[in-house]
């Protein structure tokens, strides 16, 4: 029986006596990328918890909070499907009891929050101030709310995925960090609830993203180190083609850093929007 928890309270008691519960952190309207995360939680844990919030503190004022897909009822059946053992759909309220939220966005009133490394204002923390400190408060909390012993992050928030490692290593959380890999349409497209987004042209065009770094990995890995000019190809060629590009840069896969021909493991990392819809993707190459 899967059980469904809104409050920290009761969500401490049902945990109270598990000792290898594996935690899937997601902001729901959940795809098939949430339940690869699931099925591998299964295989490392003998209780799931998944936790459904839309997380206040990591959106902008002009981002798509108010918007965000909400679709509890469908997430939670794919949940029962997958065997997942207790969802958290935790409120606003409960996480936050010193926010408020006005017109003019979220007011935190003497939050305690996170400051995550200078890492985390670069990347999709240029254009998303905050977003970060945002994910990684949160992140904290629930941590502290469900003691996992291991937890579940997917590789397509590569930025993400580091920071959460940073947070685990820096605050000396004694979890276990387990990576998803990236789960894709067959047009290369990451899969994403922001993909709803788009109409069914513009998923077709958006798989143009992913090609744009496929097009760098394999340059590299016909030993091509121009990092500089492969970025700039890939960024003439998606504004060309109608994308508004945020960024494209090849970084060492280990400190995010830009990348030098020495390293071995590379990331190359992708945002960009289409019509409104800000997309991000990311391929790892190892040398
Ligand atoms: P959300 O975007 O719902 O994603 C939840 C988890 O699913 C994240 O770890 C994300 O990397 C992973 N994920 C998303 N798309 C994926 C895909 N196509 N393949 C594999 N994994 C994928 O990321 C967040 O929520 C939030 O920032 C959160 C960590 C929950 C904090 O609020």
């Amino acid at each position: 029986m899967m059980q469904i928890i809104s409050t920290v309270a009761e969500l401490r008691l049902a945990l109270n006596n598990k000792s290898n519960t594996g935690f899937v952190p997601t902001m729901g309207n959940l795809h098939a990328g949430h339940i690869h995360l699931v099925n591998l939680a299964k295989q490392h844990s003998d209780c799931v918890v998944v936790s459904i919030f839309v997380n206040p503190l990591q959106f902008g004022v002009n981002e798509d909070l108010a918007n965000y897909p909400r679709t509890l009822e469908a997430d939670c059946e794919k949940l029962k499907a997958a065997g997942c053992d207790i969802v958290f759909t935790a409120t606003v309220r409960e996480m936050y009891p010193q926010m408020t939220q006005t017109a003019e966005g979220t007011q935190l009133n003497q939050s305690m929050t996170i400051q995550p490394p200078d890492i985390a204002n670069d990347l999709c923390g240029a254009s998303r101030p905050g977003h970060f400190a945002g994910v990684a408060t949160v992140v904290a909390k629930l941590f502290n709310i469900v003691h996992p012993q291991t937890a579940f992050f997917g590789k397509k928030d590569f930025q993400q995925l580091f920071i959460i490692r940073e947070l685990v290593k820096q605050l000396n959380y004694p979890i276990q960090i387990i990576a998803g890999e990236t789960v894709r349409e067959t047009s290369g497209l990451a899969l994403s609830s922001r993909n709803g987004y788009l109409s069914d042209a513009k998923k077709q065009q958006a798989a143009q993203l992913n090609q744009a770094l496929q097009t760098i990995a394999q340059a590299i890995q016909a030993q091509n180190f121009e990092f500089d000019s492969l970025e700039n190809a890939a960024k003439t060629k998606l504004n060309a083609a109608g994308w508004q590009v945020d960024y494209v840069t090849v970084r060492s896969a280990l400190s995010l850093l830009p990348a030098t021909p020495a390293d071995r493991h590379l990331v190359i990392l992708a945002a960009a929007k289409i019509g409104n819809t800000r997309l991000i993707d990311n391929i790892e190459l190892s040398l």
